[in-house]
């Protein structure tokens, strides 16, 4: 018997169900269609697209990336075609992949996501919405959405409200007190998953220079050195809420992907290591298969089911 008939990688997010629990993740993958030359999509259980917002946003000024110990800073500024253009012009390729293709949306103003989400209504070809709710709010003086219960319980209800046409996932900050009690909020009102988490407010300095390494002076931290921190969180998230969880940060081995999901997340994403090797994503998934095959595990709730057996 081969792995490929033993072992089953398929994965549910609530009603959504993936080919496998690996996801590239928004904002390293483009649209998706910049990798269809490297690696075959359809292997992916999904991909995310990049963040987008209601008008086109020119970005961040250069540089906007700075590689770190263990990791990376980014500050890109949320650089998108706007979600029209999207609609227009990436989604009638991508409909002609078969994998689940997840919509990333942003916005500064409550009516900034609701906007784009109903753009992204009338459309055809997308699995599910993913909200970033690490954006200021311009109306509440700046202050992230994702880092206050009310704020993000306000957010999501009126997403919710607008994606009457599929799930909605909200991706959560990782800058916060409580990830429970934000977790909880986001569930109150309507998420069907959360994405745990985004990068780590950071910044790097050339003191020759006396300036910033990135050109919008702070970013995010991402790579390998947030794994540790954000597995925590996957791990308390899950104790919190009934709603799937999908956890990202620092994944660059067939390991990583195995804690992610020990810790409860029912799937994971690929980041900032699509960078280094942009056949990342597809290797993991002909990794994991072989792994659970020789751990003789069979589907992919066993990983968690077993780790949380034993630890609660
Ligand atoms: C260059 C870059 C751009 C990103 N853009 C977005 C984005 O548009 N929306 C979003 O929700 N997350 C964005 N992220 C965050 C990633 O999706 C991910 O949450 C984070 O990088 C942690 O995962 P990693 O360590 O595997 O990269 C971006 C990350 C990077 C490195």
């Amino acid at each position: 018997m081969t792995s490929a008939v033993a072992v089953d990688l398929h994965v549910s997010i609530g009603a959504l169900r993936l080919r496998n629990p690996i996801l590239a993740a928004s904002g390293t993958f483009g649209y998706g269609l910049e990798f269809a030359h490297l690696i075959d999509l359809n292997r992916l259980g999904g991909f995310v697209t990049k963040g987008l917002s209601r008008e086109p946003i020119e970005g961040a000024p250069a540089p906007r990336l700075y590689p770190t110990p263990s990791g990376m800073l980014n500050a890109v500024g949320l650089q998108n075609v706007g979600v029209r253009a999207f609609v227009a012009e990436k989604l009638p390729v991508l409909r002609k992949i078969d994998t689940a293709v997840i919509a990333n949306v942003f916005g500064y103003s409550l009516e900034d996501y609701v906007e784009v989400i109903r753009v992204l209504e009338d459309a055809e070809g997308l699995a599910a919405y993913e909200l970033n709710v690490s954006c200021p709010n311009v109306k509440k003086g700046g202050m992230q959405f994702g880092s206050d219960p009310a704020l993000i319980a306000e957010v999501v209800g009126a997403a919710r409200k607008a994606a009457t046409k599929r799930p909605l996932w909200v991706k959560l900050s990782p800058l916060v007190t409580d990830i429970g009690l934000i977790a909880r909020a986001a569930e109150g009102a309507g998420a069907d998953a959360l994405t745990v988490a985004n990068t780590y407010p950071a910044m790097a300095v050339n003191v020759r220079t006396q300036k910033s390494r990135l050109g919008n002076q702070t970013g995010g931290l991402s790579g390998p050195a947030i794994k540790p921190i954000t597995l925590r969180l996957v791990w308390e998230a899950r104790k919190a809420v009934r709603i799937p969880i999908i956890g990202l940060g620092g994944i660059e081995t067939v390991e990583d992907v195995l804690e992610y999901l020990a810790v409860g997340g029912s799937a994971v994403q690929v980041g900032t290591a699509s960078f280094t090797d942009p056949r990342v994503s597809q290797r993991l998934v002909e990794g994991l298969e072989k792994a659970l095959f020789e751990a003789k595990m069979f589907t992919v709730n066993e990983i968690r089911d077993k780790f949380i057996a034993e630890n609660g």
